[in-house]
């Protein structure tokens, strides 16, 4: 297993929920949790149905609950019809909220505007109209390629309400990647803008699109609408491209949403798998919408007074469960910021947490390690330099959290009285999986503590039989849950074999992560089992990586490893073997930068290898395998005492231990 599933964690803090906190929270305490817990053992399906019934509106009421007849692909709700959108805005008027704030959003360059419940729903409508007047129609694929704005949410939110399955594509993502993307959902539209603006600078957006549409058999796609973003001269194909403000000119702001059926495929979202080519994650819409409010109200605490921030972009899992869907479902306030958290300075998120008074933040811990060296060489952007009070509870998310860096956060922004809620969950999971409760649960540092109640989450050997406490394994959920994914996008048996191995019995759901429970069951999470790096929080295949490393014309064989990473969590180090012989120091330097460069331009910069190493080989056993464990550890700069003697060339190693 991958990142040392054996370095087994000791640590003994635990830090009570605040009793305030716990007195009023949604789940208060740990009887409360407990008793969710059972109600959903005794009667699971009667719990899920519960819940669906108490918190979404339904335009036609489910009568089944769960269907497992097709099992791994599940179904919840599947008789039962709703409009999603309708549940995050209509909903809201309905509720007495239509003045409330839905979305503060703070520009680049620190402008601010809002947007109240009854203008977001006025916005959504207006633009849903113009899809539905261009002819687009439910179950058909549009990809949406935007900087963080309220247009992103509207155009996710338009697409949701007409029933089209949107994808959103990061806008760090290159023309090659969106190519791929655009002819994998066989997409009819494309929405973008001209530019983003990201730490004082613009960076373009529509290039990479028309580029990717020039890029061959994107046919299907019939139109792109661009937001003006950053006014910025954009080249321009007539017949196809349309300015946002034309599109939607002349559109009424009602819009009478239909409802779709539970299982509609709300959106694909692409996510690296161990295999070279990113994965279309598939989710439904009833079991979705339900699992990104509830856990809002669970994980979140949340009440009607908070102001609740999530620092995702809305091209990550997380930016559409807690930005796109979960907080409007819920009927909160929340921000959304454009930029970057070191510009104008490193203390910008403590600033916006002071002038908004957010209440719930919640942010990788990426960040959280970059702000803390930020802090320590600058005071003032030092957390302490900022009124933090408003803030009641603080999140983590997207790769394990440090105890060292979850101790700062809760010192230093949690002023030691704010619960830290280290959330585990996937692309794939939809919503929050294993996390401490604000109101319930000791924390414990670098721990994600529970399961939400309904989650059966174990950890269990490769024949799928529990381990014991304290003893590393597979971490797996033992039955369905309604937010799961519902299939890779049009490849089903990638489905079955990347999530449901029949060595698991084929209908247990195999998360990819090592973990381990300590003596108290808290769950301890050990990284990736598979070919999965996590940089800064986003999913890099190693595969991926290498198949762009070897496409290249200089490149023979290319194998990608991750080195842990004191602000990345993990660093893309990539051995190379180049067609020609291997290059001297001068030489090297410059055949790596064109190779990080062109990595960058295939997949993204957040793709882009920390290090090259060049050798005129790779450690291979007899059999012609890659011993990529031998190259973590050259990488690392350790020296190999691992077993070499099945290695055809062990001399290698000493080549490629040299850093350049
Ligand atoms: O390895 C786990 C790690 O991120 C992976 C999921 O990545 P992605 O689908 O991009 O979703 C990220 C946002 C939910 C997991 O398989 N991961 C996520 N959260 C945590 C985590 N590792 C440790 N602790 C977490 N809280």
């Amino acid at each position: 297993m991958a990142n040392g599933i054996e370095s087994v964690l000791v640590e003994t803090r635990v830090f009570p929920p605040p009793a305030a906190l716990a007195a009023k929270a949604n789940i208060a305490g740990m009887d409360a949790y407990r008793a969710l817990c059972t109600e959903a053992e005794r009667d699971f399906t009667g719990f899920w149905a519960r819940l669906a019934r108490e918190q979404l509106q339904w335009t036609r009421p489910f009568e089944q609950v769960l269907d497992e007849s097709q099992a791994p692909f599940y179904k919840w709700f599947a008789d039962g019809e709703l409009n999603v959108s309708a549940n995050c805005l209509d909903a809201n008027l309905q509720n007495g909220r239509a003045d409330k704030t839905a979305i503060i959003f703070e520009a680049d360059d620190g402008t601010v505007s809002r947007v109240t419940y009854r203008e977001l729903h006025a916005r959504v409508c207006r633009f849903a109209n113009a899809l539905a007047a261009a002819g687009y129609q439910a179950g058909e694929r549009v990809i949406i390629y935007l900087p963080m704005s309220i247009e992103a949410v509207v155009a996710m939110q338009a697409c949701a309400r007409l029933g089209l399955t949107h994808s959103v594509v990061f806008g760090g993502f290159s023309a090659k990647s969106l190519h791929e993307r655009l002819l994998d959902t066989q997409a009819v539209l494309a929405i973008t803008a001209d530019a983003q603006m990201r730490g004082g600078r613009r960076i373009p957006l529509k290039p990479a699109l028309d580029d990717a549409l020039a890029m061959g058999g994107c046919e299907a796609v019939r139109q792109v609408v661009v937001y003006r973003r950053a006014g910025e001269d954009v080249a321009w194909t007539e017949g196809r491209d349309t300015w946002w403000s034309e599109f939607e000119q002349g559109q009424p702001e009602t819009h009478q949403a239909q409802g779709f059926n539970a299982e509609h495929p709300l959106f694909i979202l692409y996510t690296s798998g161990s295999t070279g080519k990113p994965k279309g994650v598939q989710h439904g819409s009833g079991g979705y919408l339900l699992w990104a409010k509830l856990t809002m109200q669970w994980t979140f605490d949340l009440k009607d007074e908070d102001i609740f921030w999530c620092t995702a972009d809305v091209g990550w899992i997380t930016g559409h469960t807690y930005i796109a869907y979960g907080p409007l479902a819920a009927g909160a306030t929340q921000i959304i910021f454009e930029g970057v958290p070191t510009y104008p300075d490193a203390g910008r998120f403590w600033r916006m947490i002071q002038s908004h008074k957010a209440t719930v933040f919640y942010t990788a811990p990426t960040a959280i390690r970059s702000l803390i060296k930020s802090s320590e060489a600058d005071a003032k952007v030092h957390p302490a330099s900022f009124d933090l009070s408003s803030l009641r509870i603080i999140g983590s998310v997207g790769e394990p959290i440090n105890p060292e860096a979850w101790m700062w956060y809760h010192k230093n922004v949690g002023g030691e009285r704010c619960p830290v809620v280290d959330t585990w969950w996937q692309t794939e999971t939809g919503g929050h999986m294993l996390t401490p409760l604000p109101g319930a649960t000791a924390t414990k540092p670098g721990s994600c503590a529970f399961p939400l109640p309904g989650i059966m989450a174990a950890v269990v050997d490769e024949t799928g039989n529990e381990v014991e406490r304290g003893q590393g394994g597979l971490l797996v959920i033992k039955r369905p849950w309604p937010a799961m994914i519902r299939n890779v996008w049009g490849d089903p048996e990638r489905f079955k074999k990347s999530y449901f191995p029949p060595e698991l019995g084929g209908t247990i759901y195999l998360a990819g992560d090592g973990a381990q429970r300590d003596a108290d069951d808290y769950f301890w999470i050990m990284g990736r089992i598979d070919d999965v790096l996590n940089v800064s929080g986003h999913r890099l295949g190693t595969m991926e990586v290498e198949s762009v490393l070897v496409a290249h014309e200089l490149v023979a064989e290319a194998a990608v490893i991750g080195r842990p990473d004191d602000v990345t969590g993990e660093a893309v180090v990539a051995f190379v073997v180049l067609k020609q012989s291997v290059p001297g120091d001068e030489e090297a330097a410059q055949v790596a930068k064109t190779l990080r460069d062109w990595v960058s331009k295939e997949i993204g910069p957040i793709a882009k290898p920390k290090e090259i190493r060049f050798g005129e080989n790779l450690p291979k056993t007899r059999s012609g395998k890659i011993m990529r464990r031998l190259l973590r550890t050259v990488a690392q700069g350790q020296e190999v005492t691992q077993d070499t003697s099945t290695l055809e060339n062990p001399a290698i190693l000493q080549q490629l231990g040299k850093a350049l």
